[in-house]
């Protein structure tokens, strides 16, 4: 490490001690703890956006956010590339009907022409799995010539569809959690931490 970045790294670390994150949020009925702070999660970011250029190098891939939970790590993803990339947005949304196969609705459709393109999709998280399997079957069917999945978060013991996302920031455990563009009934996706439900919750 040169100086310049041990000097930049001190600034850095500053920063993060000088922002008060809380240990607690109240949204709702529900209580939520602090669970992954903003610099592990930019950390990882800022990872995933290394491990996509160096595997998209030279290429022109269209990038993909869907909204609205993913607005936070699709800024963020941006950020931290450095390259003339094509960004565009989606948004879906998902019922999950008990019992159900569930139903895929989309809200926003790619406004740019997809075909023949390789896609880069921006997710928040990755539950069941149910959204980014049709979403990237749709995608599919009309006509792109390949698809990639980046995924901020993923809860590996969430999984019931198969699917495997290309690029994830952090794996986490299968609780239900907010902040950073999540929410709980569209509340407290400005939180620049990650929050998980309490326990005593569920009880
Ligand atoms: P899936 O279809 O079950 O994979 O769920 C994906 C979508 O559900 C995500 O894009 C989120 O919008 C939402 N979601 C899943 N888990 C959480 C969570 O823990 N907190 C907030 N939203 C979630
Ligand atoms: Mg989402």
């Amino acid at each position: 490490m040169c100086f310049l970045e041990k000097v930049l790294n001190l600034h850095l670390n500053l920063y993060y001690l000088g922002k008060k994150s809380m240990n607690s949020i109240q949204l709702k009925d529900k209580e939520f703890e602090l669970y992954i702070p903003e610099r592990e999660i930019k950390g990882a970011i800022e990872r995933v956006a290394r491990e996509i250029e160096r595997d998209v190098a030279g290429t022109n891939p269209l990038f993909v956010g869907i909204l609205n939970g993913a607005f936070m790590f699709i800024a963020d993803l941006m950020y931290y590339l450095n390259g003339p990339y094509e960004l565009t947005f989606a948004r879906y949304a998902s019922y999950h009907g008990t019992g159900s196969t569930g139903e895929l609705k989309e809200i926003m459709p790619i406004k740019s022409d997809i075909k023949g393109r390789s896609l880069i999709l921006l997710e928040d998280i990755i539950d069941s799995g149910f959204t980014m399997k049709c979403v990237m079957q749709k995608l599919k069917n009309e006509g792109v010539a390949d698809i990639k999945l980046a995924t901020m978060l993923w809860k590996p013991d969430a999984m019931q569809y198969d699917i495997k996302p290309d690029y994830v920031g952090l794996e986490i455990s299968n609780d239900f959690i907010v902040g950073y563009g999540l929410d709980y009934d569209e509340l407290g996706r400005a939180y620049r931490d990650i929050y998980k439900i309490k326990e005593d919750n569920h009880k």
